[in-house]
């Protein structure tokens, strides 16, 4: 067993999206880290910055991951799924060969806080069907730890003598994703697949990655290992922790649409254009 080392820290930048939404871009979609995508956090109490929403746009040849911890969105597909998504939820959206969706805020004041991940799709799903998850904060196992807990939202996270399982199934790239909190000093190993792209994201105070602190708003990107070492620093924190299989492809991406090929690109444009993705 060998413990994964920190290969890098990456900080987000200010970015605008969809109808001018303000969020913090911790990856971006130009230097993705496969197959991760792009993750987005949100994060304000000012209305300005995030009630012009999502108003309808594609996507194709990926797969989105929302999760809410504060707030409320409301989610509607050309299919005709509707999902109001609480704090606490997430959504796991496969675009596929194309879906068109908006994500509008359902509240005028307060705060509105979550993640959006975008997960790519190996070549041989990028044209598969649309299909949409939603999944209610109590169906998002907890494990209380001595000194903190994790959320398993997706994956396998063995505790003691069992193994939590996230309810996201049936995904190719295999996601762990967990939200992890943790108490100053207390130590948590998690185990991933050696050869799986790991990150971990800390959005609350600062924690101890691989004995290296990571702040507030820093993405670490791991080293291959069998597990992630993870311990509270002098105050709490509190991390996303990804884990997935990377696809080994090449990665083209334009907007919503990210294919293998600029052409593929192109033809999701024009596939959009011509009203394709709503046949
Ligand atoms: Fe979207």
């Amino acid at each position: 067993m060998n413990e994964r080392e920190i290969r890098q820290i990456l900080v987000g930048q200010r970015a605008s999206d969809g109808a001018g939404v303000r969020l913090t871009r911790v990856l971006h979609p130009q230097r993705p880290l496969d197959p991760f995508l792009m993750l987005d956090e949100f994060n304000s109490d000012q209305a300005d910055d995030y009630i012009a929403g999502f108003p309808p746009h594609p996507h194709r040849g990926f797969e989105t991951v929302t999760y809410m911890i504060e707030g409320k969105m409301l989610h509607e597909d050309h299919l005709g799924n509707r999902g109001l998504l609480t704090s606490g939820a997430v959504q796991w959206m496969t675009a596929g060969r194309g879906i068109i969706h908006s994500e509008m805020p359902q509240q005028e004041e307060g705060r509105m806080r979550g993640f959006q991940l975008w997960i790519n799709l190996p070549a041989a799903e990028k044209m598969k069907p649309p299909a949409y998850q939603d999944i209610a904060p109590e169906q998002i196992p907890v494990v209380a730890l001595d000194g903190g807990r994790v959320k398993v939202i997706a994956g396998r996270f063995p505790h003691q003598d069992r193994v939590v399982t996230g309810p996201v199934r049936g995904v190719t790239t295999d996601p762990l994703y967990l939200d992890v909190q943790l108490a100053a000093g207390k130590r948590l190993d998690v185990p991933t697949p050696a050869d799986y792209t790991a990150l971990v994201y800390v959005f609350e105070g600062e924690l101890m990655v691989a004995d290296q602190a990571v702040r507030q708003g820093q993405l670490a990107r791991l080293g291959p290992g069998a597990f992630i070492c993870l311990q509270g620093s002098d105050g709490a924190g509190r991390a996303l922790v990804l884990a997935a299989r990377p696809i080994g492809e090449p990665i083209a991406q334009y907007g919503p649409f990210v294919m293998n090929t600029m052409a593929e690109v192109e033809q999701a444009i024009r596939d959009y254009q011509n009203g394709r993705y709503t046949e």
